[in-house]
């Protein structure tokens, strides 16, 4: 008995004082391993009278516990302070600045097309969109331009060599106008969309490039009118400019898909050889940019995309989103937009955390 309580108290002690993990491991193999010092005399059970184990059989099941109890509460203490250790010297100073490079930012294009849904969504358009690769039935034919239609060949066209299967010229699209009729054509009447994205023309220049981006603006309703036409453009331009003067010059023009049409001019002044907004478009080192066509539906494009015109008119406009935004950040060079220049993109690229917003301002640039 005493053996057995000196065996234990010692056992305790030597586990409550083990300085690691590797010592503790040691002890539990000492006294509990399959040789341990306790699992021996949990042997001599088995050559024990009845009496005898009747009386030793819980004194050593208890010492075989209590010492199996304290190793694990041991283990856990150590494994606790070994956690501490670790994070005191591992901690990390939350209130440093975060490092700053390698940084990216927001092209300018998709810049100004998030500025432009945040206009529109608060004069309720929603934005829809349409294929890169398109057929002439849906960039020409159904917006009026026959096969013969000259319009066709002022649009300089990539076209690919594939007919589709309805025999359908394949082409890259030469504008955003195609969604249009998709639109139309899905959705039905009423409709108000605006419709960014990539265009194609075989032409290149200071302020063309063979790619280049529009934004299609489109309203089908009853009673729609001229005045609801400019009415959205000027409210639009303004909210855009963040400007209430700047200057528009609407000039009649012709689309085959418009009737009437209407071409957007906005006045810019030329600023050490950039162009900025505002001053008189006529006077010298002024100048116009066309930055939008428009018109009022013409009655064959919303036949064309199975409605009837006797119910239904609308407006539609398409805008040069580089123009856009050449105007609005001084950029003079159309080209420079895409030649992923490390320099411009610093200079002229947006903070992901400047997202447009009508009440913090659309053009807000950190
Ligand atoms: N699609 C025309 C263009 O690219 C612009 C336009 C769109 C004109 C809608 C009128 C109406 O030049």
């Amino acid at each position: 008995m005493t053996d057995l309580d000196q065996l234990k108290t010692d056992a305790l002690t030597r586990i409550e004082n083990a300085p690691d993990a590797a010592a503790l491991e040691a002890l539990r193999i000492e006294f509990l391993g399959k040789q341990g010092s306790i699992s021996g005399l949990m042997k001599t059970l088995g050559k024990m009278t009845p009496e005898e184990r009747q009386v030793q059989g819980p004194l050593l099941n208890g010492l075989r516990s209590e010492t199996a109890d304290a190793i694990a509460a041991r283990k856990a203490v150590l494994e606790n302070a070994e956690l501490e250790a670790r994070l005191a010297t591992e901690s990390l100073d939350l209130t440093l600045p975060a490092h700053e490079s390698p940084k990216g930012s927001v092209h300018p294009v998709s810049q100004v097309m998030d500025e432009l849904a945040e206009i529109f969504a608060d004069l309720g358009f929603s934005v829809a969109t349409g294929p890169e690769i398109e057929d002439d039935w849906h960039n020409f034919t159904a917006l009026n331009m026959a096969e013969t239609h000259p319009a066709r060949a002022m649009h300089d066209t990539f076209y690919f060599p594939d007919v589709d299967s309805d025999g359908r010229r394949m082409l890259l699209r030469t504008h955003t106008s195609p969604v249009q009729i998709r639109s139309m054509v899905k959705q039905g009447a009423p409709i108000r969309i605006i419709a960014p994205g990539r265009v194609y023309r075989s032409d290149s220049d200071a302020t063309h490039t063979p790619m280049f981006h529009q934004v299609e603006g489109l309203v089908i309703d009853k009673d729609i009118h001229l005045g609801h036409l400019k009415w959205t453009l000027e409210t639009f331009l303004k909210a855009f400019f963040e400007r209430d003067d700047i200057v528009l010059r609407l000039r009649p023009s012709y689309f085959p898909f418009t009737e009437p049409s209407v071409e957007v001019d906005v006045g810019w002044q030329d600023v050490k050889g950039r162009r900025v907004l505002g001053g008189d478009g006529d006077a010298p080192g002024h100048g116009w940019m066309e930055l939008l066509g428009s018109g009022m539906v013409n009655a064959r494009v919303i036949e064309f995309a199975g409605l009837d015109p006797e119910e239904w008119q609308g407006f539609a406009f398409g805008v040069g989103v580089d123009r856009l935004a050449m105007l609005k950040y001084g950029m003079d060079d159309l080209r420079a937009f895409f030649d992923g220049d490390q320099r411009w993109l610093d200079h002229y690229g947006f903070s992901p955390f400047d997202q447009p917003t009508l009440s913090a301002g659309v053009g807000a640039k950190a």
